[in-house]
């Protein structure tokens, strides 16, 4: 739960998401994060990822970071069974549960799932994607956005998750622990990069932890 959102109105917009898209598979999903304290991006801001994926016609998507599939859930259904979700996660065992989960919701056809660094992963792929999303370890997002921005096609999207922390990227709040701390600047870093970039144009939704999303117009 980030503390940018009165707890009230992200309940509001959970529940929204939810009444729009009932699945127990996604139910269960959530509830392994929880119980793992396992950072999901949760089913607002999942549901936005969807929607941008959608409101372009993604039909090929590349996760960095993909974790135990709960993302890729959300692309693999914007994309349908003829698009192509290319995932990627550091944790071996997160291939297992993620083919476990999408197999059951009927969402594993799209799915390439690469074991591995994602940079290494994106470097083995051939070709444009249309939407690159972005949530690996955070000291990793400006190489990350290096990368991707040559990588996404002319209408295509950057999405990238946790780019307000908490607030802590303005200053808001109170320091957190040092790990949290040391990768707010490689956080506002990438920010910076995407705002400067003049091929891209793009915003900042602060659903959640802050979604950004950049639209590649050159
Ligand atoms: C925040 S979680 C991803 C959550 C997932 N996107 C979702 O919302 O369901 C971050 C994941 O990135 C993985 N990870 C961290 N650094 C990575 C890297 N450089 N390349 C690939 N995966 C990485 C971790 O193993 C972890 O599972």
């Amino acid at each position: 739960m980030s503390p940018l959102q009165p707890p009230e109105v992200a309940d509001y917009l959970t529940h929204l998401a939810v009444a729009e898209h009932r699945d127990q598979v996604l139910d269960e999903m959530e509830l392994r994060a929880g119980e793992m304290g396992f950072p999901i991006i949760g089913r607002s801001a999942a549901r936005f990822l969807e929607v941008a994926a959608r409101s372009i016609g993604a039909k090929r998507v590349l996760e960095l970071g993909s974790g135990f599939g709960y993302s890729a859930y959300f692309f693999a259904g914007a994309v349908g069974a003829d698009g192509e979700v290319v995932c990627s996660d550091l944790d071996p065992a997160n291939a297992d549960r993620a083919e476990g989960y999408l197999r059951r919701a009927g969402r594993w056809g799209p799915v390439r799932w690469w074991t591995g660094d994602g940079l290494e992963v994106l470097a083995a792929q051939g070709g444009e994607f249309d939407v690159i999303f972005c949530d690996v370890d955070k000291e990793a997002y400006p190489d990350c956005w290096r990368a991707a921005a040559e990588r996404l096609r002319v209408g295509g999207l950057w999405l990238c998750d946790n780019v307000l922390w908490d607030g802590r990227v303005a200053g808001y709040g109170q320091p957190g622990p040092p790990e949290r701390e040391a990768v707010i600047d490689p956080i506002r870093d990438m920010t910076r990069l995407v705002v400067d970039d003049e091929r891209y144009v793009s915003s900042i939704i602060p659903l959640r932890d802050g979604v950004q999303m950049a639209l590649r117009v050159s």
